[in-house]
């Protein structure tokens, strides 16, 4: 009990939300979209999303960690994958 209570106490302590500024256009706002993380490139990849029923996100979006940067890997154009 006491060993979780130190471990929580550490983890409160150490835990911290900061914002990131973007250093290049990031992708137009979205909901419900998927987002993974890449360790290999330390990127966030986002996939998909919409701006309501009428707005539909077919595209793929990375985030670089390391610079802040934002790049557009698939564009929206491209035909929305099967689900085989
Ligand atoms: C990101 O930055 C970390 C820490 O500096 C470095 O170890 C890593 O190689 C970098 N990754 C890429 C993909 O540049």
């Amino acid at each position: 009990m006491f060993l979780l209570f130190c471990l929580s106490v550490f983890l409160c302590d150490s835990f911290e939300v900061s914002r990131i500024p973007p250093t290049s256009t990031p992708p137009p706002k979205r909901q419900f979209s998927a987002m993974d993380y890449d360790k290999s490139s330390n990127s966030l990849l986002i996939f998909g999303g919409n701006q309501g029923a009428s707005s539909t996100f077919n595209d793929v979006w990375k985030f670089s960690l390391n610079d802040s940067l934002w790049t557009n890997l698939v564009s929206t154009t491209n035909t929305i994958p099967s689900n085989n």
